[in-house]
């Protein structure tokens, strides 16, 4: 089929890249030059495992040709679907920001008044319930002059793939939701996702739109909940000298709670979950109801860092005069997670500051963050390497789980007083250092 996807952030771009793979012709477009003139030339705007290869193949001199990439909206007329993957940040008070969404629906809209046969629009980012049928549909329809339903179709299909593994993800999905307001937008969605579907043996939901909507917050907020719950879990196991990490392995055995999501630790930061997790607390609140567990998982996962940084005061305190202040403070690690350079909402950011307005000097090292970490904290050294870091330092913590870090053994003697406070479990507790984990 010919693909029209609007947006090319991790979203866009992974899915743009897959769906050319799994043989559809399709434009990525955008209104940055700058990524466009980068998916033509063959490369990747952002840095997501196989994604390169996966552009390279389809995209550039040497690719198929089954990707291009426009900032003209033009491109839509020559496509039978097109894929809404534009950015839904959040307002001051957690409410979900729509208007990146509205401007790109309202330029689809204007260029679908010339399309001359059926097309569906399908949004992929994440709205909350009732954005796609209430807001999005509505101004399709103004600037087009055309009718929902009779000259056009509208989806919704959530993503679920995650940032580091994105295109691994969405080629191997747990399941497909396919959420649509008329039969044909149904059919055609059918269409777009029947390879991927075959290739992998994913389970497809059919639903309406304002469904499919609403499962996508249900799931990051489960998700975002069961991590909550292990740190809460976590902390009581710290209060009464039990190993989060044991008590997780066991009852991660239990099918009904699952293996996975129950690392226990600093909390979760990236671009969805805090922000998807506030903007459904912001929607029921709306709606009349305050969802009190997932009050509670904000809350808690609020918590987590202070709690860190609290920890390695108090062997600040027992090891230095001054504890803190004036401490040399190593921080290892400062994306949100590992895999990726993001840093949005990285449990990094609220560290560093706690222990700046402390007293501490931050010395902090990421194999691939440092370059993004000046956009979101001040007054940080950026050092080359975890030894480089840990070099005369007072304290060290660890924010973010790199593997590499868990190679980490004789770098520690360098250190001004080997005290080290892990947030993820991934130092080895040896002979010769002060070893705190938060929940273990
Ligand atoms: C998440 C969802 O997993 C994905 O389905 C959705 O499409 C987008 O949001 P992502 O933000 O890429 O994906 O990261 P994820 O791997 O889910 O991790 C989120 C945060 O939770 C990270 O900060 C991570 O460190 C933390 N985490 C994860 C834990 O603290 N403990 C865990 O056991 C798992």
């Amino acid at each position: 089929m010919n693909l029209s996807i609007v947006g090319s952030g991790y979203v866009g771009t992974t899915v743009a890249a897959c769906f050319a793979d799994l043989g559809h012709d399709v434009v990525n477009i955008d209104i940055d030059e700058s990524v466009v003139e980068t998916i033509n030339a063959g490369d990747a705007p952002i840095h997501e495992e196989g994604l390169a290869e996966l552009i390279a193949a389809h995209a550039g001199p040497e690719g198929t040709g089954r990707l291009r990439a426009t900032t003209d909206y033009d491109a839509v007329l020559d496509t039978d679907v097109t894929f809404l993957c534009l950015p839904t940040p959040q307002n001051d008070d957690g409410s979900i920001d729509l208007s990146v969404m509205e401007a790109g629906a309202s330029q689809l809209g204007a260029t679908l008044a010339n399309k001359l046969d059926w097309h569906t629009v399908v949004v992929k980012s994440t709205v909350v319930p009732g954005s796609t049928a209430d807001t999005i549909t509505p101004i399709l329809e103004r600037e087009s002059g055309k009718t929902a339903g009779e000259d056009f179709g509208i989806g919704m299909n959530p993503e679920f793939l995650r940032e580091g593994t994105a295109v691994h993800d969405f080629l191997n999905p747990d399941k497909v939701v396919l959420g649509a307001d008329d039969d044909r937008a149904l059919a055609d969605m059918r269409d777009v996702f029947e390879a991927l579907i075959a290739a992998a043996a994913a389970p497809v939901v059919e639903t309406d739109t304002r469904t499919a909507e609403m499962i996508k917050y249900a799931n990051n907020a489960f998700l975002a909940a069961k991590i909550s719950l292990i740190n809460d879990i976590g902390n009581i196991c710290k209060a009464l000298g039990v190993d989060a990490y044991e008590v997780a392995d066991a009852i991660g055995l239990d099918d009904r709670i699952g293996a996975q999501f129950l690392q226990s630790g600093v909390g979760w930061g990236g671009s969805c979950f805090p922000k998807d997790v506030r903007a459904i607390i912001s929607a029921a609140q709306a709606a009349g109801y305050d969802p009190a567990m997932l009050n509670a998982a904000v809350e808690v996962n609020d918590r987590q860092p202070a709690r860190l940084v609290a920890m390695l005061a108090d062997h600040l305190d027992a090891h230095r005069d001054g504890g803190v202040d004036g401490a040399i403070v190593a921080v290892l690690g400062l994306a949100f997670k590992p895999g990726t350079d993001d840093m949005r909402n990285s449990r990094a950011i609220p560290v560093i500051k706690d222990l700046q307005a402390r007293g501490a000097t931050i010395i902090a090292y990421d194999p691939v963050a440092a370059d993004n970490a000046p956009n979101y904290v001040d007054d940080v050294t950026y050092a080359d390497s975890a030894a480089a870091a840990l070099d005369g330092a007072d304290a060290a913590v660890v924010v973010t789980d790199w593997d590499e870090f868990a190679a980490l053994d004789e770098e520690f003697d360098a250190m001004a007083t080997p005290i080290v406070v892990d947030g993820r479990r991934i130092i080895e507790r040896r002979d010769g250092i002060t070893y705190e984990g938060l929940t273990w």
